[in-house]
């Protein structure tokens, strides 16, 4: 592995027929970084992760994962909950099994996401924003070591999606997981991240460092530069007191 990192991008290129999705994409995310991939539609952000995932293979380029041989290692959380409607929240989670380690491991995440009560619910008596933690249980089932999230939040209203950003980074820290966090909102990067990367026309990126026990204000000026870059407008310069 480059630099002891838990992923490591090298010169990744990805094409469709004609059509170049990620040119050149080189990354390095340490192990218990959060980081937080932002960028226009259509810039390689879901590709990306899907190459990461493994669920597809760069045309070009290399990437490495720490420990790879742990099947348990990787999981993702896409924007839409993707529950068996069928099964209850439970057996969303431990799949139906009857297995008492696996059920408890199941309640235990439920209990962790606030939906303790809710085991024996179906999820079409559930709410968006409880669906959506309902997936991140079940992500966290086969305790996972990487997450990768692609804008598990963006169908939520503002205050669920503000107390789901709550849970998710006290959840990452807790269990030390590495992550990456695909997102539209730049607040919500600024928000979350250790470290924002910038998806811009395939070709380059930009980077921007989020301070730790950022404030308000902070996160503001953060998100405001970030967008900036997005827009490809000239970053903001607003000095820090
Ligand atoms: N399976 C595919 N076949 C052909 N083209 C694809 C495929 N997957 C993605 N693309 C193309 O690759 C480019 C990047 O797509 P991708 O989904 O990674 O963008 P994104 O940054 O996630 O966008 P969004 O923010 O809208 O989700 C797009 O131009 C898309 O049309
Ligand atoms: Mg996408």
């Amino acid at each position: 592995m480059r630099n002891n990192s838990m992923i490591s991008i090298q010169n990744v290129n990805k094409t469709y027929d004609n059509l170049t999705a990620l040119h050149d994409v080189s990354l390095d995310i340490k192990q218990g970084e959060f980081l937080a991939l932002v960028g226009m539609s259509g810039g390689g952000k879901s590709t990306l992760l899907r190459l990461i995932a493994g669920l597809e293979k760069p045309t070009t380029g290399n990437i490495e994962i720490d420990n790879s041989d742990e099947k348990s290692l990787m999981r993702v959380m896409f924007q839409e909950d993707r529950l068996l409607p069928w099964m209850s929240v439970l057996d969303n989670l431990s799949f139906g099994s009857k297995n008492k380690n696996a059920q408890n491991h199941a309640k235990e995440l439920l209990d962790l996401v606030e939906l303790g009560d809710y085991a024996d619910h179906f999820p079409n008596q559930l709410s968006g924003g409880q669906k959506q933690r309902v997936a991140l249980a079940r992500a966290l089932m086969t305790n996972p070591k990487i997450l990768l999230l692609d804008e598990p939040l963006g169908a939520l209203d503002a205050l669920t999606r503000r107390k789901m950003q709550d849970l998710i980074l006290n959840i990452c820290e807790k269990q030390n997981l590495t992550t990456i966090l695909v997102t539209h909102d730049v607040e919500e990067a600024a928000r979350m991240a250790d470290r924002i990367v910038v998806m811009k026309e395939s070709t380059n990126y930009y980077e921007e460092d989020c301070p730790k026990n950022r404030n308000a204000g902070q996160i503001g000026i953060v998100a405001d530069r970030v967008l900036g870059e997005i827009l490809e407008e000239k970053p903001l310069q607003i000095k820090t007191a």
